[in-house]
């Protein structure tokens, strides 16, 4: 998530800035930069307010850019920073916030992801407006910027000339009015001095009042040092700082009185957003991740994968699809298997990357190459993915970071939308991958006519309401989960098994809980147990087993039958309302009704909290297991 820090006061606001952006550093993020109100020179023609915007933005750590700005002489006691995770527009200067009006006059800096930015830049570039970057962002600066200074007629559409509102409240509100999607917004203006206007809809945002001035943040602990007696914006609350003091107030602009919490977290505990550890805090984030990952997808009814590089006639001639990956990614990649060759018809082979690329794989030019990475940084995943290029296959990448190596070498690229994330083991982002690994199946499905613009759109919703199936595990699922660990915590060696989408699942619940607790765990197909698994099975063995209502149900109740017929402690996702798995199950821990198709999405959820759950109680780091690195550059 991008950080945003505002002040304004008595203090040098540079220093307090800079200050607010390294406490928000460890959020991740590729870019830095503030604006500043400084006194502008009594020259002819000079602003009336006396005051010019500085704007100082730099790629790269914030350190690069306090010593740009210690170079910076003029003094300022209002401004806002941010530092920006990129996710429309590279990492880049002019890509970078703060982003300023035309006329220079107004500054913004803002978290979220504005979803009709197209057709508002398309609108405000008709009206003259030029732009400098490539980011969603920018729009703000331009709609605020009318807002206040007005607008003539619109020849085009008829439109009366609009008065400028000549107040920067006043134009955030009417701004924000335009905005479709998520944002928590600073903006200051060079014509009002002292003043900064803040909005919240779907992005944190938290103010605070200290003894010399005026704060705002995206997360606590960039002000904490000031205040912890703050307010947490809410949706559709807007705010007013001034060295004096804060004002909010509703959309219409009436006066309101938000509620003020005190914080009474250490520095550690901000960072992680008031959660025991950034795993936990990331499990949380993933209804976000669906939607964010949703947003734009769906255009007019249609689905909108522009990014993938390839026309509709490039895509129909698409074979076979190969999803080269490693760990959690190559685990996304096994769904995807399913959901391809179900809805496409076309072979989809999942492979790891480090197999992938030494055993000269057969690729033609009808051949797909999907690489999944996190980091986009994984080398045996970029090493395969040269060399399905240098065999001429197109290749497509889906990754977390913007402009990573796996972004660049690809023909085209979906980013998961997820965010820094900072634990080890893969949660968040994992998600993330599968449901653009879904918009991709549909995409494939549609342009081969094997699914109708209809069912494309009734999938899209149903994928969309998984955000909201998640949220219910989180709020719900807790004990079970709890006593499930309790169960398995002191074993050697777990089980994890289920069939079809299930299976798949249980690859990935094996890995997180091996990684992060170091208790052995190997996934199966759950018919493979009579192969020579169920060996294993001798009293008290944990069997964790995905189990949600599916064309293959029975037969998995049957494979647990036999584990339990030996001994076998049995814990089992299962759907809510499934009173009959009680009959054989240790510990049932429950998922709402879904679309087997969109079982990974909910399912995994359970087996991440699990896994975690068992890791604390053997008290291992959550975080920064032993042995493994957030991204892996070497083979
Ligand atoms: C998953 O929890 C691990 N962190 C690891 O398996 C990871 O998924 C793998 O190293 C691939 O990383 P990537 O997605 O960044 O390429």
């Amino acid at each position: 998530m991008c950080g945003i820090v505002g002040y304004t006061g008595q203090d040098e606001a540079k220093d307090i800035l800079i200050t607010g952006l390294k406490r928000l550093e460890y959020r991740g993020y590729d870019s830095a930069g503030v604006a500043l109100e400084c006194a502008s020179p009594a020259t002819p023609g000079a602003p009336a307010s006396g005051v010019t915007l500085s704007v100082i933005r730099r790629v790269g750590k914030v350190a690069g850019l306090e010593s740009e700005l210690s170079a910076f002489g003029a003094p300022s006691a209002c401004g806002i920073g941010h530092t920006r995770w990129a996710t429309h527009g590279r990492p880049s200067v002019a890509n970078a916030h703060p982003h300023t009006s035309c006329n220079g006059r107004i500054a913004i800096v803002h978290n979220g992801i504005i979803e009709n930015f197209a057709e508002l830049r398309a609108e405000l570039e008709r009206r003259g407006h030029t732009f400098a970057s490539e980011t969603d962002t920018e729009v703000f600066a331009h709609l605020i910027e009318e807002a206040y200074e007005g607008r003539p007629d619109d020849p085009a559409t008829g439109e009366p000339a609009r008065p400028g509102s000549h107040d920067l409240m006043t134009a955030v509100r009417e701004a924000c009015t335009q905005v479709v999607g998520a944002y928590g917004l600073a903006a200051v203006c060079a014509d009002e001095p002292g003043v900064i206007a803040v909005a919240r809809k779907d992005s944190p945002i938290v103010i605070g009042r200290g003894e010399r001035g005026s704060y705002v943040a995206s997360d606590v602990i960039a002000l904490i040092d000031a205040t912890r007696d703050v307010v947490v914006l809410e949706d559709g609350q807007f705010a007013r700082l001034t060295p004096e003091g804060i004002t909010y107030t509703d959309a219409e602009g009436t006066p309101i009185e938000p509620a003020v919490t005190h914080i009474d977290w250490d520095i550690d505990m901000a960072e992680k957003g008031g959660y025991p550890d950034f795993m936990l805090k990331e499990i949380h984030e993933q209804p976000r991740v669906v939607r964010d990952t949703l947003v734009g997808r769906m255009v007019g009814g249609e689905l909108d994968i522009d990014e993938l590089g390839l026309t509709m006639e490039e895509l129909n001639l698409i074979d076979r699809v190969y999803v080269i990956a490693c760990g959690t990614s190559y685990h996304a990649g096994l769904i995807a298997k399913n959901l391809i060759e179900a809805w496409a018809r076309i072979p989809c082979e999942v492979e790891a990357a480090s197999e992938f690329r030494y055993r000269n794989p057969i690729i033609t030019p009808s051949t797909l190459v999907v690489a999944v990475s996190q980091s986009g940084e994984t080398a045996d995943t970029l090493a395969a993915i040269r060399d399905a290029r240098i065999k001429g296959a197109k290749v497509f990448g889906i990754t977390n970071v913007v402009g990573s190596p796996v972004a660049r070498e690809s023909d085209g690229v979906i980013y998961t939308k997820a965010n820094k994330e900072i634990a080890v083991a893969s949660t968040k982002s994992f998600i993330g991958q599968v449901v653009s690994l879904t918009l991709l199946a549909l995409l494939l499905a549609q342009v081969k006519g094997k699914l109708t613009t209809g069912q494309v759109r009734m999938l899209f919703r149903e994928l969309g309401n998984t955000a909201e199936q998640i949220q219910w595990i989180l709020e719900t699922q807790g004990e079970a989960i709890h006593e499930a660990a309790l169960a398995c915590k002191d074993a050697h060696s777990a089980l994890f098994v289920g069939r079809g989408m299930g299976a798949a699942i249980a690859h990935e619940g094996a890995l997180k809980l091996k990684e992060i607790s170091y208790l052995h765990a190997e996934a199966y197909a759950a018919g493979e147990m009579k192969h020579g698994p169920i060996a294993l099975i001798d009293q008290g063995f944990p069997v964790i087993a995905v189990a949600t209502k599916s064309p293959v149900y029975d037969k998995t109740v049957s494979n647990l039958k036999e584990c339990e017929a030996r001994g076998a402690q049995i814990i089992v996702v299962a759907t809510e309302g499934d009173e009959e798995i009680r009959a054989i199950a240790d510990h049932v821990i429950y998922i709402p009704p879904v679309r087997d198709a969109f079982s990974a999405i909910t399912a995994t959820v359970p087996l991440q909290l699990l896994a975690r759950e068992v890791a604390i109680m053997r008290g291992c780091d959550v975080d920064q297991p032993r042995n493994l690195a957030k991204s892996v550059t070497v083979e």
